[in-house]
């Protein structure tokens, strides 16, 4: 097990009609004055805009809406937030939504004491100032209202990069998993595929201790990483039947959360995130890409180009999470359970066309993190993409 530093610093609220919080919980951070980050409709619709801005009040905290964060959301929407922070003179930002609205949020915070969001997000250095951030959380998948990273797109330079920095940890995130009772099934499936995918870039980073036991070098993450994978496919299932079941949202929300708050990384030298590098340079030359949706096209396209090389980790995954003897039988069992699920498997379901590939490869070359466990030539990248035009 490689030595590493866990620090999941985020006070999280959990459970229903725990939103009425959200005031005193601000309040206890010496909050006077937010801006509140909302996106297209949701946070109004399910009644989260209604329930904080009324705890807000109740706890004396004034309040500025930014509203209008789109899915993958962009430098230009974060420019703007910026300039709203500045008017309303803000201490602090709070989001409503999923994964983009809490990011863009994040990007705000950090980028009132920056002088150009993007140059600091090219240093690939992490930031070390923000405004406090908290989050209402009404979309389950990306992990992003337990960890330390905010992840915008440069349209115009078809970037798709990650700022991070412990200072973008939330102090406090709110799950009232009945906020997502109305979150069509897409949208869970999408997210929960996220969530998989996020322990599964760590996981297959794991190494063979003991190959006559079967004892791996970071046995216990390992164990936790298989604990979170069975627990979302079982609440997938659940809420496929079933999507107001509370148990199965707040059980598929707890374990999205932890799929990406450091824990399923520890001992594994920070995972693979090879999928998430080709997945954001393709949402970010099509944005209409969402995250969860191209990663399960991306995700097992990977898998079959890499688990020839590193076999023993394949084939403890498809023992241990699908019940299958071989790492090819586990390649296929990941992929009929994301279209048993019903998300997309090609990326025609975009239109993608073969000749954006070139472009795409050589984004998602530029990722320092790509082929971690298996070094990828540009070459082997295209044939990740092509096998799923
Ligand atoms: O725009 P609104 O009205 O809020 O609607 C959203 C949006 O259309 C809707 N939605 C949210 N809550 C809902 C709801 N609809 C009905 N009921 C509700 N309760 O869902 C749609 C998608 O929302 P979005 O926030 O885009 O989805 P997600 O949570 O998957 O976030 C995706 C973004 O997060 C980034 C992705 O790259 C992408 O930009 N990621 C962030 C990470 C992080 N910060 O750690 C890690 C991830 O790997 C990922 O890269
Ligand atoms: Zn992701």
């Amino acid at each position: 097990m490689d030595n590493f530093i866990y620090h999941a610093p985020t006070r999280i609220v959990f459970g229903r009609n725990t939103v009425s919080q959200t005031g005193a919980e601000l309040a206890a951070h010496n909050v006077r004055r937010t801006l509140l980050v909302t996106g297209g409709s949701a946070a109004m619709r399910t009644g989260a805009y209604a329930q904080v801005t009324a705890s807000l009040d109740g706890a004396g905290v004034m309040h500025t809406l930014f509203s209008g964060v789109t899915p993958n959301p962009s430098l230009d929407l974060v420019e703007k937030g910026i300039a709203a922070a500045h008017a309303f003179a803000v201490d602090s930002v709070l989001a409503i939504g999923g994964g983009s609205v809490i990011d863009c949020a994040k990007a705000i915070a950090a980028g009132v004491f920056l002088e150009d969001y993007w140059a600091q997000v090219e240093t690939r250095r992490p930031v070390t100032q923000a405004l406090p951030v908290f989050t209402v959380l009404t979309l389950s998948g990306t992990g992003s209202e337990m960890n330390e990273k905010a992840v915008i797109t440069n349209e115009p330079l078809a970037r798709k990069w990650s700022l991070s920095g412990l200072c973008l940890c939330p102090r406090v995130s709110i799950i009232d998993p009945q906020l997502q009772s109305s979150v069509p099934w897409h949208l869970t499936a999408a997210g929960g595929i996220d969530a998989m995918t996020h322990v599964m870039e760590n996981y297959f980073r794991g190494r063979t201790a003991r190959a006559a036991t079967g004892y791996f070098q970071e046995e216990t993450t390992l164990q936790l990483c298989e604990g979170i994978l069975r627990a979302i496919i079982m609440s997938l299932d659940e809420l496929q039947r079933d999507g107001s079941d509370y148990t199965a949202r707040a059980n598929l929300a707890w374990a999205a959360s932890w799929g990406l708050n450091g824990l399923s990384g520890s001992g594994l030298s920070g995972g693979d995130w090879t999928s998430h590098a080709l997945e954001h340079a393709l949402s970010g030359l099509h944005p209409q890409v969402p995250h969860g949706e191209g990663l399960a096209v991306i995700f097992p396209s990977w898998m079959e180009q890499v688990c020839h090389s590193v076999p023993d980790i394949f084939t403890r995954f498809a023992r241990t999470i699908w019940g299958v003897s071989t790492a090819e039988e586990g390649v296929a069992a990941t992929r009929q359970a994301f279209s048993r699920w019903g998300a997309p498997d090609r990326l025609s379901r975009w239109s993608i066309p073969a000749s954006d590939i070139p472009r795409m490869v050589q984004n998602a070359l530029s990722y320092r993190a790509l082929g971690r466990i298996v070094p990828l030539s540009a070459e082997d990248v295209t044939s990740i993409y092509t096998r799923v035009l």
